[in-house]
């Protein structure tokens, strides 16, 4: 059985939300102010998922996805709409989260940071392999193979080896995977090199907005981040787990003292010889709650976090505003993933004003 709704607005992870019978219901591919068709396919308490049949009536801002895969493989989940339309979106659910998650009315979340490119801009995939010689990305919430020829939203130089790849006459067919990356550059990197470029520029904006003499950057990778505030303090020390990309920082910036350790335990027991001006953070998708016992001890003048995960982001955030009394300066969504629902941002959290 189909039911029809009307789509109110879209959430993190891409889907759009629509109720019926007053309960929410979440269906993936629609926009806000779609009527759809739809199918219900699991019941939950508080809501349903949905799978779409049609759309009755299309929203304004929906276009004609550029890509032929597109719906069949799981890798991109907003090509249906327009690229100002993502743009405002990511805005508005980064704004959202941090309203329901950190509970901070009013958060000052500035318009998004458009990518330079809004195809062609990827430079670092893992392709999939199957027993069948097909290679590709997964289906979505599966881990079948759509092959690929071509990505719209890889660099030419990835299409490129993807191609000799699959041309290869020697190639086992085996299930297993493959690693593209046209950066040149090991372990973590931004997959999107023009929109690094402008969150580089953007941190230095912002961190030059305030004096420093010591710095502490947690979540350091190879120093792409470091790289920035080198001119920016006399101290700064940096700190990541990855033993490979510290090797790399340390023979790239000789000033700089890298650590090769637990972020969260080592700022735990950091004692800065002079008060801490500014705690740069850049942790992966699950967040960095363990940060505030530090951010409790060495109160830092300033913080700013980047983040690719709205979610932890605000609960972080959550924790910070609670235990520490920080608070949100303003946060700024940059687009590092067009074409998909993931939000990048830079925030910038101080010590709460009104204290006392
Ligand atoms: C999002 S990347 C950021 C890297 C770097 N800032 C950049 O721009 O390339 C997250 C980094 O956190 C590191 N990492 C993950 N868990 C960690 C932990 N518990 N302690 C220290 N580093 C960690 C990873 O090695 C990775 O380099």
């Amino acid at each position: 059985m189909t039911e029809k709704i009307k789509i109110e607005k879209l959430v993190y992870e891409g889907k759009g939300m629509g109720l019926l019978d007053g309960r929410p219901v979440f269906v993936p591919y629609v926009m806000a102010g779609d009527t759809v068709e739809v199918e219900i396919t699991r019941r939950h308490r508080q809501y349903s998922e949905a799978k779409l049949i049609a759309v009755l009536e299309p929203a304004p801002e929906r276009v004609e996805p550029p890509c032929p895969y597109y719906g069949k493989c799981g890798g991109c989940q907003w090509q249906h709409l327009s690229y100002a339309a993502q743009l405002e979106w990511k805005q508005k659910i980064l704004e959202e989260t941090l309203l329901r998650v950190a509970k901070i009315e009013n958060p000052k979340v500035l318009p998004t940071i458009p990518s330079p490119k809004e195809l062609g801009w990827r430079s670092r995939f893992t392709f999939h392999g199957n027993d069948r010689g097909e290679i590709g990305f997964y289906e979505p919430e599966s881990y079948r193979v759509v092959d690929i020829e071509k990505c719209l939203i890889a660099e030419d130089g990835v299409n490129e080896q993807l191609k000799r790849l699959k041309t290869e006459d020697q190639r086992p067919k085996t299930k297993r995977d493959y690693e593209i990356n046209t950066s040149g550059k090991k372990g973590f990197t931004q997959v999107n090199p023009l929109q690094n470029e402008n969150l580089k520029k953007l941190l230095k904006e912002w961190a030059e907005k305030v004096p420093h003499q010591t710095i502490v950057e947690l979540f350091c990778g190879s120093g792409n981040l470091t790289e920035v505030l080198i001119p920016l303090a006399k101290n700064i020390v940096a700190v990541d787990s990855d033993r490979t990309a510290i090797d790399l920082a340390t023979s790239s910036f000789f000033s700089i003292q890298f650590h090769c350790t637990d972020s969260v335990k080592f700022f735990a027991q950091y004692k800065p010889e002079a008060p801490l001006d500014l705690l740069v953070l850049d942790p992966p998708r699950d967040g960095a709650a363990g940060v505030v016992e530090g951010v409790m001890k060495t109160r830092p003048k300033n913080i700013l976090y980047i983040s690719c995960n709205p979610e932890t982001l605000a609960r972080d955030l959550k924790f910070l505003k609670d235990f520490a009394n920080y608070e949100l300066v303003q946060s700024q969504p940059i687009d590092m993933f067009p074409q998909s629902y993931h939000i990048e941002s830079l925030s910038w959290i101080g010590p709460a004003k009104n204290r006392g």
